[in-house]
């Protein structure tokens, strides 16, 4: 399958292919209708969205299955809003951001994840000239599938749309093999669940942990950084997707 760009113009056909569902699927079982995804709380964003039609009701099922949506942040954590409100027009109202832009998508994922966000702002990818595009957050994460991105989506591919063409030299090999390492980690631990297995505690604790060491490369764009660190990084990597796929039963 062709990896995508950009998880956001990939939400629909995510969607489509019914990838979501599958998460779903489990939670139907916990007493909703098929199709309409069981609701954590009382939150009148999350209910009425899930009601509408078009967009404004995909999100919430790919909200859901995120790692936003399994740690309980809801529609307004993010867009602000009222969520005791039933009514459209007074739910928007307070503090309402509809669709942010690039800049308000920083501070939107800043004021939680402040530390990457200083980290982002000495990088590369956050310019300090107005007028010279900035990267925002969002174009490497997408919005809504944070930690559960579509098949279709790989790091690696983010990176070389825009490093190695015409305008940007290409990478060092290094920090492409860096990101080639989260896209493996996440089908290798997809795969491991889709056996019905559950990562061991000392596997998370590693995936977490090449994570972190992962992101405080990238936001800050530090190549000099990693060259230096990448192959110790990628030498756990490979020790993990041993570890990983001994627990799925492979050799
Ligand atoms: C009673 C129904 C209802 C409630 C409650 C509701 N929404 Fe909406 N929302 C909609 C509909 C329908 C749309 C589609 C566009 C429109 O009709 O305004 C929408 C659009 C949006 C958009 C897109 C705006 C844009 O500019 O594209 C966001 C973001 C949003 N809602 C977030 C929220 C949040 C956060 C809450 C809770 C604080 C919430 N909504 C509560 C019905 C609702
Ligand atoms: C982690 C932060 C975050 C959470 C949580 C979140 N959103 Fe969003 N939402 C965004 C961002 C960022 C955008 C802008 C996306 C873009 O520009 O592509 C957006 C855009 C939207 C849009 C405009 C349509 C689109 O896809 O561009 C709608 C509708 C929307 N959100 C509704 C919701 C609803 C309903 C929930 C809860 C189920 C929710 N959002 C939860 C960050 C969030
Ligand atoms: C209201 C607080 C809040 C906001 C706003 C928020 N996040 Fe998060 N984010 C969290 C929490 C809580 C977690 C889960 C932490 C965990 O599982 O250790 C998380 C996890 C993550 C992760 C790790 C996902 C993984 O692979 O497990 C990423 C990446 C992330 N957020 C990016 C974003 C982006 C991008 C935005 C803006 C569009 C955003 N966050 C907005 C609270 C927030
Ligand atoms: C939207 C285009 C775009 C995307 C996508 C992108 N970058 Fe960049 N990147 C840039 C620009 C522009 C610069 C600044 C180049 C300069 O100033 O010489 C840059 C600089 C860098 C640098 C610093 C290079 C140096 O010589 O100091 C690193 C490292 C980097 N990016 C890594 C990444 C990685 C890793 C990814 C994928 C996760 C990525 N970039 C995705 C546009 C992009
Ligand atoms: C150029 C692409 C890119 C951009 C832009 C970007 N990130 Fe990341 N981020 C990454 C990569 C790559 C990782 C490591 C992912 C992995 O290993 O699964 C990461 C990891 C994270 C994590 C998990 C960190 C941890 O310690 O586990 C958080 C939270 C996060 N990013 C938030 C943000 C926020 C907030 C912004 C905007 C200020 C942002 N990211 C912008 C590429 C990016």
């Amino acid at each position: 399958m062709t990896r995508m760009r950009r998880i956001s113009a990939d939400h629909r056909k995510a969607a489509k292919l019914g990838i979501i569902f599958l998460f779903l699927g489990a939670q139907a079982s916990l007493g909703a209708q098929a199709g309409t995804p069981a609701l954590p709380g009382n939150d009148n964003c999350l209910k009425c969205h899930a009601q509408s039609t078009g967009r404004a009701a995909e999100v919430v099922k790919i909200h859901l299955a995120s790692a936003h949506g399994k740690a309980r942040v809801n529609c307004g954590d993010c867009h602000g809003g009222d969520p005791d409100q039933a009514d459209k027009m007074k739910a928007h109202a307070a503090n309402f951001v509809g669709k942010p832009d690039r800049n308000a998508t920083l501070a939107m994922c800043g004021s939680c994840h402040d530390p990457q966000l200083a980290q982002f702002k000495t990088g590369k990818h956050f310019p300090e000239k107005q007028g010279i595009p900035r990267l925002d957050c969002a174009e490497c994460h997408g919005a809504h599938a944070v930690g559960n991105p579509p098949e279709t989506f790989s790091f690696g591919q983010v990176c070389v749309s825009c490093h190695g063409l015409e305008y940007l030299p290409a990478l060092p090999q290094q920090f492409q093999e860096l990101l080639n390492l989260a896209d493996d980690l996440r089908d290798d631990l997809k795969l491991l669940v889709a056996k019905g297995r559950q990562p061991s505690d000392e596997i998370t604790k590693q995936r977490r942990q090449i994570r972190r060491l992962t992101a405080e490369l990238v936001h800050p764009t530090d190549r000099a950084g990693g060259l230096e660190r990448i192959p110790q990084i990628l030498a756990q990597g490979e020790s993990l997707k041993l570890q990983i796929r001994k627990a799925a039963g492979e050799r």
